[in-house]
């Protein structure tokens, strides 16, 4: 059965030096989100450096080892939310209490959770359609799993564009939303003026 196999940039760095990496990454395309694709591109190695986020890169080996494709990456970031107990059911009030801080002059939670801020398949080649999005979105919630196996937490989350092929997404693994926050000033890679903020309570 081929496999996926998953490779910290940063290791790879190590291996291959920093050239060689910016070359493979510089084929990345992800015409769909030029915001994936410009990151992995221009920004992952940088981020990375300065401990902003860490990102890993997914490829697809064959059987026999002998083909290897690179089909996507993903990048978590270390942040906390701020959850409005309205937005929420009272189940989900109930762990965010547990596992993190109520302002009630705001009737906010303020809780620690890894941001998924970057995922996207690689459509050169037609890698694309090598893997799935669920086992990419699947992978990345592992990773933050295995963290928060070391120092503790039980949310993630993560922002979209106001699409519905990527809430749907979203919404089908699990995830809900619970705010949107308006862009940046330089965001400017990303459509509409704020994105949806969805999170996902890991068990
Ligand atoms: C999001 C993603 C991982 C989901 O993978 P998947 O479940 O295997 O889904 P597919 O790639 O087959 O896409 C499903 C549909 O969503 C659409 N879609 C995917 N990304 C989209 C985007 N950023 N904006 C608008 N539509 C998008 C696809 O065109 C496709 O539409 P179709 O059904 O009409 O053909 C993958 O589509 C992807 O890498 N998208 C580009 C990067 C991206 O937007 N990442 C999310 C950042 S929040």
């Amino acid at each position: 059965m081929a496999e996926f196999v998953q490779i910290k940039l940063n290791n790879m760095i190590s291996e291959l030096g920093e050239d060689k990496v910016k070359s493979i990454l510089s084929s990345f395309m992800c015409p769909k989100n030029k915001d994936v694709e410009l990151f992995i591109r221009y920004k992952a190695i940088e981020f990375s450096r300065q401990y902003l986020s860490r990102t890993t890169l997914v490829y697809w080996k064959s059987d026999d080892e002998k083909e290897k494709y690179l089909v996507g990456y993903y990048t978590v970031a270390s942040k906390h939310i701020c959850v409005c107990k309205d937005s929420i059911s009272n189940t989900m009030a109930k762990r965010m209490g547990n596992h993190g801080t109520f302002r009630p002059d705001t009737k906010e939670y303020i809780v620690p959770a890894p941001l998924i801020a970057q995922l996207g398949k690689n459509y050169a080649d037609g890698n694309n359609y090598l893997i799935s999005g669920d086992d990419l979105l699947q992978m990345a919630t592992n990773k933050v799993k295995e963290i928060q196996n070391e120092i503790g937490g039980r949310f993630v989350y993560l922002e979209c564009e106001e699409k519905e092929k990527l809430l749907s997404f979203y919404r089908r693994n699990g995830f809900t939303p619970f705010g949107r926050r308006k862009l940046d000033r330089d965001e400017t890679d990303l459509e509409g003026e704020y994105l949806i903020q969805l999170l996902k309570y890991l068990k």
